[in-house]
């Protein structure tokens, strides 16, 4: 007989939240070099609630299980695995599978076009696969896949990495964000955080940074940067905005300063790259990170202490309102569904 499992389904063609599906899939078996996840928390992304609103490029052409990141337990060896045990304490990875290096082109990312975390269970190839950091529970580890690894490769690995002293700005206080004012932080930067509100500032103060602008009451945070900084730019800038936010970003950036471009939050904008180029400043283009970077920071989490930020637990019936949760943008850090 076929177990059965539990799962949501976006439903093809999805463009609102109407289309996300409490379903049933036959629980899956590990196939060679495979390990089977019993999942026991997953966590959102900006990206999954686009996917379910049709916003995701377009559309979903097949009924697909969201989310992209999760954290459980091995349940089950297919032939030939080697690097896992029954019992582990794992998350998967983004892309399956993208182990070190440049990302392969046929690497699929998890919760679309792959079938992803938001489920009972998952089989994913090992090399796909890292340990948990120890010292973290099921719900901050299923925080790490995305946020936590587009963090680490925007701050560490991609072009000049954070040292003692820099500053680095992060804007907004979303997962990215929140996650890279604790790698900055552990790394002995000074943290300016950019945020809608004064009250997520506040909690941003709690979590790592070491000064808030509001960008609502100083729309040109540039300038704020500057007079923080005592007219010297920030060393790194975490940019979630893209488009919208680069010709601030461009003006607050000092010499020789790099720009991790992450996302596209704030809209249309005409940036002009003329400041950068005359710091000779650095636009660093950033898509998530290789099972290698996860495991790297895995251990500067367990070496540091780090707890990602979870701001608020939905359990697996209530899964439709941690997607409002995430559109209201009422949080700071991150938004986890309890499975089991
Ligand atoms: N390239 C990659 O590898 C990669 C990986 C992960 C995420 N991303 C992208 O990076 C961006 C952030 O992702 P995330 O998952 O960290 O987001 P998130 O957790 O949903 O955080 C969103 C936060 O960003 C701020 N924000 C500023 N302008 C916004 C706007 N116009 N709409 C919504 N939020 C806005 C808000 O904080 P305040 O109210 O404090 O301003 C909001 O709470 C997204 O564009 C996402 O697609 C890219």
């Amino acid at each position: 007989m076929i177990s059965k499992m539990k799962v949501y389904e976006v439903q093809t063609g999805s463009t609102g939240l109407d289309g996300l599906r409490r379903a049933e899939r036959p629980q899956p078996k590990p196939g060679p070099q495979q390990v089977l996840i019993r999942i026991h928390a997953a966590s959102l992304n900006y990206r999954d609630h686009m996917v379910v609103m049709g916003r995701y490029f377009t559309a979903v052409d097949r009924d697909t299980i969201p989310l992209s990141d999760g954290a459980g337990e091995v349940v089950d060896l297919g032939p030939g695995v080697t690097r896992f045990k029954t019992g582990d304490r794992v998350c998967g990875t983004f892309v399956q599978v993208w182990k070190d290096g440049p990302r392969p082109a046929q690497g699929q990312a998890l919760g679309v076009p792959a079938d992803g975390t938001l489920a009972e269970y998952i089989a994913l190839h090992e090399d796909g696969v890292v340990a948990m950091p120890r010292n973290l529970s099921f719900e901050e580890a299923a925080a790490l896949p995305c946020a936590g690894v587009t963090a680490w490769n925007a701050l560490m690995v991609a072009g000049r990495s954070v040292k003692p002293g820099d500053t680095v700005v992060c804007l907004g206080t979303g997962g990215v964000s929140m996650m890279a004012v604790q790698f900055a932080k552990a790394a002995g930067a000074l943290v300016i955080v950019t945020s809608s509100s004064d009250e997520k500032v506040q909690r941003a103060y709690k979590i790592g940074a070491t000064h808030g602008i509001n960008y609502k009451t100083h729309p040109e945070w540039d300038k704020e940067v500057e007079r923080l900084t005592e007219g010297r730019g920030a060393d790194h800038i975490v940019e979630i905005g893209g488009a919208g936010s680069l010709p601030y970003s461009y003006r607050a950036v000092g010499f020789g300063g790099k720009i991790a471009l992450i996302g596209f939050l704030a809209g249309a904008g005409d940036p002009n790259p003329m400041p950068l180029m005359m710091k000779a400043g650095s636009l660093h283009g950033i898509g998530v990170g290789s099972t290698r970077m996860f495991e790297d920071m895995n251990r500067a989490i367990e070496a540091n202490g780090i707890q990602p930020p979870v701001d608020k637990i939905f359990p697996f019936d209530a899964a439709a309102d941690a997607f409002r949760c995430l559109a209201s943008r009422d949080f700071v850090g991150k938004i986890v569904i309890k499975i089991a």
